[in-house]
């Protein structure tokens, strides 16, 4: 018996003593009340000064107002999502109609079929509503939406083509373009099936989510950002990734979508090959040593020091600074406290580091003034350095990540 007892505290001390070695890592909970407080104030102004449903802020003009986007544009669900998440964390009646005005004004949006971003648009507005009010109307939104997405898959290629053929900006041809941001995209499928019976929807997110695994991915779980196929054999046509440095670069917020939509993945299916996926690709991002000790990367992982090449068709030399991505940062946080729920004692550090973001983004440097920064929460993101388009900008999605992760940290979101 005393054996026993010697060998058990042998084996459990060193144990004990590292897990008491490590600080523990809290967002505290003064800083999560600054945060609503800022979100409060930042969308009361939002709500004021827009009241044309058709207009959905997006980010800023470069004179520093809120700039708006029309329904067909991708962001359209991130705001209804984030008046939504402002709702849980208050509970007051005020941000639940917003967010129900908001999220009705997407109805149309269920019949497009002209990309594949319909998830982010109706998933983030219409999966969310379904949290707080059971609605059968919001549910056969969800079920055509999915209908309309599953339009674009090709059993040849075994994935949704992203986006319409069309010249890149880097002057290539698409032919069946697939980015890793689709991955974002198949929770709705997965909502589909569960709510129809009917496999067609999973079938088509596992394949597509198979293929994404197999094709997207280098050897170091890096991403490439778009994938071109042939549509008569399925072969890669060419890798590319049109949003970061250059094509064997790392753009940040691709790395993100992966770590999330690889996470949600492993969820709806438990099968261990896609929270592997999830759980490399996270390591490639948190092992990074060109990511800043506040844990806010670059736009990309890769930029070199002047972080701009010749080529580009604007003047980036105006930038003397490598802008950060928090939209990449926001989104890696939620990803990252789902992800360590599925990984027992391991997922501590993964844990940890999105509490470690999450610090970073609720400090001054990145949480906005009340009545500044277009009236969005977070300040410091960039859409796409190569194109000179939305650079060291606030954006919708940060936001609304932001206040995702904000929740999940707090156990108030199930997955
Ligand atoms: N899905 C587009 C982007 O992340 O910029």
């Amino acid at each position: 018996m005393q054996l026993k007892t010697s060998i058990c505290l042998f084996l459990i001390l060193p144990f004990l003593a590292f897990s008491c070695a490590m600080p523990v890592r809290v967002v505290e909970k003064s800083s999560i009340n600054r945060v609503i407080s800022v979100a409060e104030q930042q969308y009361t102004k939002m709500l004021e000064a827009n009241k044309n449903l058709t207009k959905y802020p997006r980010t800023t003009n470069i004179d520093g107002n809120t700039k708006y986007v029309g329904i067909r544009d991708w962001t359209g669900g991130f705001w209804p999502g984030g008046l939504w998440y402002l709702y849980d964390f208050t509970k007051e009646n005020q941000w639940k109609d917003a967010a129900v005005r908001w999220t009705e004004s997407l109805e149309q949006n269920q019949y497009n079929t002209s990309h594949h971003d319909i998830g982010f648009m109706m998933y983030c507005s219409y999966g969310n509503a379904l949290r707080y009010a059971h609605s059968k109307k919001y549910e056969d939104i969800l079920v055509q939406s999915a209908k309309s997405l599953i339009a674009r898959y090709n059993p040849v290629v075994k994935s949704i083509k992203s986006w319409n053929t069309k010249k890149s900006w880097a002057e290539n041809t698409w032919y069946f373009p697939v980015i890793i941001d689709n991955m974002m995209n198949l929770e709705l499928l997965f909502y589909a099936s569960k709510k129809t019976g009917d496999p067609v929807y999973r079938n088509v997110a596992v394949n597509h989510a198979e293929t994404t695994r197999k094709n997207h991915l280098r050897n170091d779980y890096s991403s490439y950002h778009v994938v071109d196929y042939d549509t008569l054999t399925g072969k890669v046509l060419f890798q590319q990734t049109n949003q970061g440095f250059s094509d064997n670069s790392q753009w940040a917020r691709g790395q993100a979508w992966g770590i999330y939509g690889f996470t949600v993945v492993y969820r709806e299916t438990r099968d261990k090959k896609f929270l592997n996926t999830a759980r490399e690709m996270a390591d490639f991002y948190i092992s990074n040593p060109n990511l800043p000790k506040d844990k806010i990367p670059y736009w990309d992982f890769n930029v070199n020091q002047a972080g701009y090449k010749a080529d580009w068709k604007y003047d980036a030399s105006k930038f003397n600074y490598i802008p950060r991505d928090a939209s990449a940062a926001a989104i890696t946080a939620s990803a990252l406290l789902e992800m360590s729920h599925y990984l027992g004692i391991e997922g501590k550090r993964y844990r940890n580091f999105a509490i470690e973001t999450l610090r970073s983004l609720s400090s001054p440097e990145y949480l906005a003034e009340p009545g500044t920064n277009g009236f969005f929460i977070l300040k410091h993101s960039t859409g796409s350095f190569p194109h000179g388009s939305e650079i060291d900008v606030p954006l919708v999605y940060a936001d609304y990540y932001f206040l995702e992760a904000l929740l999940r940290y707090q156990d108030k979101l199930s997955f």
